[in-house]
């Protein structure tokens, strides 16, 4: 299957982060001590990717240095011990993966910023991945959905159970009931009141797409809080292909908010044996002392 290349927007304001995020993009925020674009990069890794495009704003400086594998170690104190430690922590991208970065000069919406990637993808199929949904899982997420994908033509998004009453945080599907793993999705509305949400199932940062995606993303006008929004392309690709909803295996964390953020590095920090026994004694007493 030519499914190579898989797609980072990191280009959005991160504007629930400001002011962290005037010059950093929220991608870089780290969980313990790696940021979020790096997860989601080693996930792609891990699942077979080998041809990265990363969509950045004005904040590219960060994720670029933070990739590039040749940064200047020529400084004069440094022992050889320590020279071969940051070489070895400073290269993350096998040699074997190559990267890209566009610029969205604008940030006009998810759906925009994908678009940029039209040439880069070059009329394969192609992976996405929203590095500020971390999702703590034993098979990444990407693997798990490349396990149950089979042509080209047809896409799959991420889905996961939410509480209804948070409909207006994500994009919810409406399905037929298919096969044990894939649901057949037949509508997607963006960010619904609870009422008007055709089901609990809301769609998380991992989608595979048909490269017909582009063309529906060329067409479409700014939608809800006036972005290009992806999950208006969906609907009318709905329209000409299959797209299947994939109930993933893991936990997920919505690094775009604060909350977020913060239970995932807790959770993060508890799977770490230097961390957990201090943590959950200091935790104890933060409760305590509520
Ligand atoms: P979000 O809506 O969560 O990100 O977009 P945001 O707009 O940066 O966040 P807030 O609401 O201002 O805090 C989901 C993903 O799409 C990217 C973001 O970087 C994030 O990974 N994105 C969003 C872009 O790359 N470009 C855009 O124009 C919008």
């Amino acid at each position: 299957m030519n499914l190579k290349k898989v797609v980072f927007p990191v280009a959005g304001l991160g504007s629930r982060f400001l002011p962290v995020t005037k010059a950093i993009p929220k991608e870089m925020l780290p969980i313990i001590d790696k940021p979020l674009i790096q997860y989601a990069v080693e996930e792609a890794i891990e699942a077979g990717f080998d041809e990265l495009i990363f969509i950045t704003g004005n904040t590219k400086k960060a994720i670029t240095e933070h990739f590039d594998d040749k940064p200047n170690l020529n400084i004069s104190n440094l022992t050889e011990d320590k020279k071969n430690f940051l070489a070895e922590m400073y290269r993350i991208i096998p040699d074997h993966v190559s990267c890209k970065y566009i610029i969205q000069e604008e940030p006009l919406g998810l759906g925009h910023a994908i678009l940029q990637a039209k040439e880069a993808v070059d009329g394969s199929p192609f992976a996405v991945v929203l590095a500020d949904d971390l999702i703590d899982s034993k098979k990444g997420v990407l693997k798990q959905m490349l396990d149950q994908y089979n042509d080209e033509d047809s896409s799959i998004v991420s889905v996961q159970k939410i509480n209804k009453a948070e409909s207006v945080n994500y994009g919810i599907i409406d399905f037929k009931k298919g096969s044990a793993d894939l649901i057949e999705i037949e509508n997607i509305i963006e960010k619904p009141l609870p009422e008007n949400a055709p089901s609990n199932f809301g769609v998380v940062g991992r989608y595979i797409f048909c490269n017909s995606i582009f063309s529906l993303l060329e067409k479409i006008s700014a939608g809800v809080g006036n972005e290009i929004q992806l999950t208006d392309a969906i609907k009318l690709l709905l329209n000409t292909k299959p797209v299947f909803g994939y109930e993933f295996t893991g936990t997920r964390f919505d690094c775009g908010s604060k909350l977020g953020m913060i239970k995932a590095n807790i959770r993060f920090a508890f799977k770490n044996v230097t961390y957990k026994d201090e943590l959950k004694k200091f935790l104890q007493k933060c409760i305590k002392n509520e």
